[in-house]
């Protein structure tokens, strides 16, 4: 069998791990020695998504965990002054912008490309200044990611809530915008990440008719899972499903 190019990367998204730490308010689990296993067994990087109440991630983690990291490191978050000084001051490998509202459960829309892209234009151009890959979150439309590409971004993450959703009903169906969004963003000459409710049910699936993605970064599902199989085994079953 011929080997691909490359195989889709998995960033765990280690949000969780902080919400857990801080219905306590001390240092249990501990979020870097967290990061560190992740890589440990088998991650290809570390997301984290550090929001203006701290609710989880805390801007302090963000700082800490960027010396330790091995592999890739991705911010994400909607960019506010302080977190543009804050991914300008740690300087990961890659952020991923996304729209959100300060007080948004979790991220629930892609960017629109049209009405922002001045405003995305010349955030991305500081954050390229600085050798910092920039993707940003983007629904499955395709006037939205031919629009990406006058922003300037390297990449963009594709919003896969509709597809999680779609997918138990009928999964041709779900991933069918996903598959033009892959080609549209491809001819633009945009890498491509995805992410949100990725889960060992939906994830094969995706990867094996998006051949070209890059990465996918993963929280909710993989830490509920390591409950269960524990972190290492969830890593290692995840990186399985992105075998296709
Ligand atoms: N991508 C983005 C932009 C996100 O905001 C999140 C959630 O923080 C994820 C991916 C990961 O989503 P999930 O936790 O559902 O795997």
């Amino acid at each position: 069998m011929q080997n691909k190019p490359f195989m889709t990367k998995l960033s765990v998204n280690i949000n969780k791990i902080a919400t857990i730490r801080n219905a306590r308010g001390g240092n249990m689990p501990d979020v870097l020695q967290a990061a560190k296993d992740c890589e440990r067994f088998g991650a290809q990087g570390v997301t984290v998504h550090p929001r203006p109440d701290e609710r989880h991630i805390r801007y302090q983690d963000v700082r800490d965990i960027r010396p330790v990291i091995t592999t890739e490191f991705n911010i994400e978050g909607y960019p506010s002054e302080s977190f543009i000084s804050l991914v300008l001051e740690v300087k990961p490998h890659q952020v991923t912008l996304v729209p959100d509202p300060p007080g948004v459960l979790t991220s629930n829309a892609g960017w629109d490309t049209i009405k922002n892209e001045t405003f995305l234009k010349e955030v991305i151009a500081l954050f390229r200044k600085n050798n910092i890959r920039t993707s940003i979150f983007i629904d499955a439309n395709p006037e939205m990611i031919r629009n990406a590409a006058k922003t300037g971004t390297d990449r963009v993450e594709l919003y896969t809530e509709s597809y999680a959703k779609n997918y138990p009903v009928n999964k041709e169906d779900a991933i069918g915008p996903f598959i033009v969004a892959a080609k549209i963003a491809s001819e633009v000459g945009l890498g491509l990440n995805a992410g949100h409710d990725l889960d060992l049910n939906n994830l094969k699936y995706f990867a094996q008719n998006i051949p070209g993605i890059l990465e996918v970064s993963i929280g909710h599902a993989l830490i509920s899972d390591a409950l269960y199989f524990g972190l290492e085994n969830a890593i290692q079953l995840y990186l399985r499903q992105l075998r296709v």
